[in-house]
């Protein structure tokens, strides 16, 4: 066993600001009072409910991760936010429309107390959204020195301890890394001079890295993604991770591409197309965030497929992904993947999935996760890019000099390994030769 780390108790509060208080944030604020008041259980999270080997298998010792790691316990949390919209975050649940009225009836009282505060918003870069919540400023800048004011405030008015951060906004239009986003004397003048290459949830990602809160980003958007971030996240020592929740569709072709390749089947092509009825499905409509979203679920195929070492067998991939606006079906997305196949001597096979899921029901556990690894990260002394916690990316943000790992077993290991890592125990490299030698 090596030293385990230096990693500080998890004591007092810690407050969860989210931007964005819509289907995902209070279907994830609302399930977490309900698992504290012991309504439900919080199924989806591994913090929560998932166990790691630790040593030989022989050697049966599998704790729970949460008795291996010191998380924030559940009853620490406390939950603050912004949002365009005036709705308390009772009221948001109900329009978002997830959960059922007999569970939020019973989690009411918590719900009506989380009242938004106003937004940093610009419907140039979320075009389908007008709402009434937002603040005004003269300059990006300030309106970042506005955020960092409401997370000061925030912090004492709820005597927290620690913070995080994370973006539950909507997809904003598609944006790239541009000169502004160079550095962070770059990315100030540009706040300075409201530079329109500052999309709103670089604002927020900006103040929360300043600030040295853990940040992360639940959307497609370039957001912290930025080298400015980085060494911004590097000067204030603050873990950063994102991009855009693995949910749904892309969930389940992280777990079945890796298994096809792991046989050396071929693919020639993956047609995936989806209908959602819920707000993001309607921002989603929008052509601009639609690009943003598009690029951020097609590139995973391409990284685990690897044309480039495996020609024949996926050098002629079409991959096709099509979200349609669809409002009788609201939060519950349905999904299609048609796989067309190729196995020994060229002969062709087709593989149909049709998953009938819950986008905010398989994104909330994800969110607890996240806040309370990234809080475990700040405490632990990591700072910069978190890639650990790719495992719960569509786009995981990762270093510049590698490409980003999308298959989800190997994203699994590498998180639990992580923690063996930080606690000081044996990384499990699978080899095994002791048990037969
Ligand atoms: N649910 C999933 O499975 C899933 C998966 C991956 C990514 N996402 C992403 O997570 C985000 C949230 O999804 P959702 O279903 O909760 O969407 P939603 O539309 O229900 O909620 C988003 C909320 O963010 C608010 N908002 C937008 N811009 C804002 C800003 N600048 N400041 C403050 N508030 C702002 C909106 O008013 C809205 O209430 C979306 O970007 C979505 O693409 C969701």
């Amino acid at each position: 066993m090596k030293a385990p780390l230096e990693i500080a108790p998890a004591q007092g509060k810690l407050g969860i600001l989210l931007v964005g208080l819509g289907a995902v944030s209070t279907t994830f604020i609302a399930g977490v009072f309900a698992v504290r008041k012991g309504l439900a259980k919080p199924i989806g999270s591994l913090t929560q409910m998932g166990t790691i080997r630790l040593g030989k298998r022989t050697d049966n010792r599998t704790p729970m991760v949460k008795d291996f790691v010191p998380l924030a316990s559940l009853d620490d949390l406390v939950f603050g936010g912004w949002d365009i919209f005036e709705d308390n975050c009772y009221e948001a649940a109900k329009t978002a429309g997830v959960l059922d009225e007999r569970l939020l009836e019973q989690v009411r009282t918590e719900m009506e107390a989380i009242k938004p505060m106003k937004a940093v918003f610009d419907p140039f870069y979320v075009k389908r959204l007008h709402g009434p919540n937002v603040k005004t400023g003269k300059n990006k800048r300030d309106l970042a020195d506005q955020v960092r004011a409401d997370i000061q405030q925030f912090k004492k008015a709820n005597n927290c301890d620690r913070l995080v951060m994370i973006w539950c906004g909507s997809t904003e239009i598609f944006a790239q890394e541009g000169p502004a986003h160079q550095s962070v004397e770059a990315l100030e003048r540009a706040l300075d001079s409201s530079d329109p290459s500052i999309p709103s949830s670089m604002v927020y990602a900006y103040a929360a890295i300043k600030e040295g809160i853990p940040y992360a980003n639940g959307a497609p958007n370039l957001s912290a993604d930025i080298p400015a971030l980085q060494e911004l996240a590097a000067r204030t020592k603050t873990p950063i991770t994102g991009k855009d929740f693995k949910t749904g569709q892309t969930l389940i072709k992280s777990v079945i591409a890796p298994g096809l390749k792991a046989r050396l089947l071929g693919v020639n092509g993956w047609y995936s197309t989806n209908i959602l009825g819920n707000r993001d499905g309607e921002v989603l409509d929008d052509p601009e965030s639609f690009k943003t979203k598009e690029e951020s679920k097609k590139g995973l195929l391409d990284y685990i497929f690897q044309a480039n070492l495996y020609p024949d067998l996926y050098g002629h991939l079409h991959h096709v992904v099509r979200i349609n606006y669809y409002p009788p079906r609201g939060d519950n997305k349905e999904g299609w993947d048609n796989i067309d196949l190729v196995g020994w001597l060229g002969y062709e096979m087709q593989l149909k999935i049709n998953f009938l899921c819950r986008d905010s029901i398989l994104a909330a556990p994800i969110v607890l996760d996240l806040v309370l690894f990234l809080d475990l990260a700040r405490r632990a002394g990591l700072s910069g890019i978190q890639e650990w916690l790719s495992f719960y990316w569509k786009s995981p943000q990762h270093a510049a000099a590698v490409y980003p790992e999308h298959d989800l077993f190997i994203q699994l290991m590498k998180l639990k390994n992580t923690l063996r890592y930080l606690k000081g125990e044996e990384l499990i490299t699978h080899l095994g030769r002791e048990y037969y030698d």
